[in-house]
């Protein structure tokens, strides 16, 4: 679609590695979440277009999500596209869609032969049609799977998340289905997007940004947060393995003493 960029980015399909694990089995996080952030930035530092960028970053995210199956991590939430990113120039907020069909339809079949199920969260109701047909067949292609569960956020914002989650409750108090002291945390867990999933144990930040920027506000509660300086396009599966190899080193109490 764009051949200068190609240069660029033939150096990451050198760079597989084999198939190491950072550390024994039953260490590895069941949940890692990533906000992937940096695409514009390192589009920047190439001189490219953003929306290069962009492109870079759907490679590191299929190298990150070849990982996740590698070394047997059960949820893998990538933050895709936010409730915030519509304030962007139409034209990248376009090239974004495009590069989601684009993923999609070349890697289902990879997808699908790794037994990874697909789920969305957010709103896919306001992405375009021909991008809501795609994901909707990736979707199907893969609700059987019972390997890696990779989640992508689109159009997804953890404040709209938790609205909807209460006005669902709250409905079904008016019509007297449920009483207010019903209501917990597992209740509310249960009305999220996220529902039926643990909890993130790991949360992965690149670009050196320290925020959350409203992704899992709710789900992340115990999650360790590893941030790292590198762009999205430039996080390799060297830096997946440092950053789990960091989780691991932490101690996790979970409100309680050791
Ligand atoms: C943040 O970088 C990244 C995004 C808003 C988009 C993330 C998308 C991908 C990694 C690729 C494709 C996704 C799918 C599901 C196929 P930024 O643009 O905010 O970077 P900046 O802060 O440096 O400007």
């Amino acid at each position: 679609m764009f051949p200068e960029w190609k240069g660029v980015f033939r150096r990451r399909t050198a760079q597989r590695v084999e198939n190491d694990r950072p550390c024994r089995a039953e260490e590895i996080p069941i949940h890692v979440a990533v906000i992937m952030d940096g695409n514009g930035r390192w589009a920047r530092r190439h001189a490219l277009p953003r929306a290069a960028g962009h492109h870079a970053g759907m490679l590191a995210m299929r190298d990150a999500i070849r990982a996740a199956d590698d070394w047997g991590i059960q949820v893998l939430t990538l933050y895709s596209f936010s409730t915030e990113n519509w304030k962007r120039p139409r034209q990248e907020i376009d090239y974004l869609w495009r590069l989601v069909d684009e993923f999609f339809q070349l890697d289902i079949d990879e997808l699908v032969e790794r037994n990874v199920r697909i789920k969305i969260i957010g709103d896919p109701s306001q992405l375009p049609q021909v991008t809501q047909n795609t994901i909707a067949r990736a979707l199907h292609r893969t609700k059987d799977n019972t390997g890696l569960t990779v989640q992508f956020a689109l159009n997804y914002g953890s404040r709209w998340e938790i609205v909807k989650a209460v006005q669902e409750i709250a409905y079904q108090i008016e019509k007297r289905e449920i009483a207010v002291t019903d209501i917990d945390e597992k209740m509310l867990s249960d009305y999220l997007s996220t529902s039926g999933l643990p909890d993130p144990d790991l949360l992965i930040r690149t670009a050196g940004d320290q925020r959350i920027s409203n992704f899992l506000l709710w789900q992340i509660a115990y999650a360790e947060f590893v941030f790292v300086n590198e762009m999205w396009p430039d996080f390799t599966r060297k830096h997946f393995y440092s950053a789990i190899q960091a989780y691991v080193a932490r101690e996790r109490r979970f409100g309680g003493l050791k």
